[in-house]
């Protein structure tokens, strides 16, 4: 399996993504990667900040050709606003920063960090807690869904609920609706739906406030078996809640039903085992989300992430000063009314990552011929069942 590393601060000079593991001969493309690392940024409720923080991205090992080349893969994402506004205060060279921060914010990592790494100054914790990270995880997700598709998974995301407002059941978006997902401004696949969130939004920005929601992140095509039963750490269901729960503000993690099966019967609960009309075996319900013991049961996944709404409010929140012992206000700086449209692209890239590992654990190989080839002879053998 591939492994990866990131690092860098929000507003350090750059953030670093290292791949190590991927087979050779896979496609790479820097305009493609940029896409995704576009998408990131989409959606309505965003802080005018995201519109400063362009990436611009530069491709330090492992390509060559636009192929990879089966040595680590590393990127590195430059902060286009880091030489001219905070050189100095990000400096990695001896000194003191001008300004501490002593306030630490609520809902944020400031607290347990300053205590944990002894510092009174909340920046050398938020700067790698912001989700500024995510960039970074985006670079290994986009070549995690490369090596998906060389197998013909698609993996996706879209809007389910911000705030009160819920979409209604119905049919599960497919791949191709991915274009008019992104076009939509909160990233929600049902316009009625879509504009009422808008509101929403617009409704707490104007109250001072902030708004969380939920995302459903959906894969196509899988092979029965990514993931197995035989140990705690392997089972896929516990490696994609994992993968979700790492991203910042995600605070529920929901397997196809998971809330409602817990509401119901046992007798209604399940995805009975069928003959289909191709003559194999199939299931005419999609209850369990698409794993079963901890192994994908092939065809679609669907997974549902909770965020939490931004804890940078403009109501401010009662913190207090750790050098002074004061009761204060938790500092503001611009900030997202409502994040969840891009909560949910960088969903899609962790889960990414975990299937293409579980690909690559089951299917092999060195150079992504190989692992095609282990995969068609795979799906050849379970055409029995
Ligand atoms: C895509 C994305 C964007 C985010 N944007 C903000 C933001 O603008 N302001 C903010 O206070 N928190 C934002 N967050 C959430 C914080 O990073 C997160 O709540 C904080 O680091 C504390 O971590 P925890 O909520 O996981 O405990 C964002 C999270 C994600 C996934």
């Amino acid at each position: 399996m591939f492994t990866y590393l990131t690092a860098g601060e929000s507003h350090g000079p750059g953030l670093v993504a290292v791949v190590e593991g991927l087979p050779a001969g896979m496609g790479f493309s820097v305009d493609d990667l940029r896409h995704e690392l576009a998408r990131r940024r989409l959606g309505y409720g965003r802080s005018p900040r995201m519109g400063i923080e362009k990436d611009e991205v530069e491709v330090i090992g492992g390509i060559r050709h636009g192929r990879t080349l089966g040595s680590p893969v590393a990127v590195v994402i430059r902060n286009t606003e880091h030489d001219e506004k905070w050189s100095e205060e990000m400096s990695p060279h001896r000194g003191e920063p001008k300004r501490r921060m002593t306030t630490p914010r609520p809902g944020h990592a400031d607290l347990a960090g300053m205590v944990k790494y002894d510092t009174h100054d909340a920046r050398n914790i938020l700067e790698r807690a912001s989700a500024r990270e995510t960039a970074a995880r985006t670079v290994v997700g986009y070549l995690a869904k490369t090596l998906l598709g060389y197998l013909g998974i698609a993996v996706f995301s879209h809007v389910v609920e911000i705030g009160k407002v819920r979409v209604p059941p119905g049919p599960v978006p497919e791949p191709d609706d991915l274009t008019d997902i992104d076009a939509s401004p909160v990233r929600c696949f049902h316009p009625a739906s879509a504009a009422q969130m808008e509101a929403e939004i617009q409704a707490a920005r104007d109250a001072g406030d902030t708004l969380g929601g939920v995302v459903e992140i959906v894969a196509t095509d899988l092979p029965t078996g990514l993931g197995s039963h035989v140990h705690w750490d392997r089972k896929l269901d516990a490696r994609l809640a994992h993968a979700l729960m790492s991203v910042q503000a995600i605070k529920g993690v929901e397997i196809g039903d998971g809330f409602d099966q817990a509401r119901t019967s046992g007798s209604m609960a399940h995805d009975e085992i069928v003959v289909a009309n191709h003559g194999g075996l199939g299931r005419e319900t999609d209850r369990a989300g698409g794993t079963e013991g901890g192994m994908s049961i092939g065809g679609r996944l669907r997974v549902r992430a909770a965020m939490k709404p931004i804890a940078t409010v403009m109501k401010r929140l009662r913190s207090v000063d750790v050098d002074s012992g004061e009761p204060t206000q938790a500092f503001f700086e611009r900030s997202d009314i409502c994040a969840v449209p891009r909560a949910g692209v960088v969903c899609e890239q962790v889960v990414a990552i975990v299937l293409a590992q579980e690909a690559q654990r089951m299917f092999g190989g060195d150079t992504i011929e190989d692992l095609i080839a282990a995969h068609e002879r795979y799906r050849g053998r379970i055409t029995d069942f």
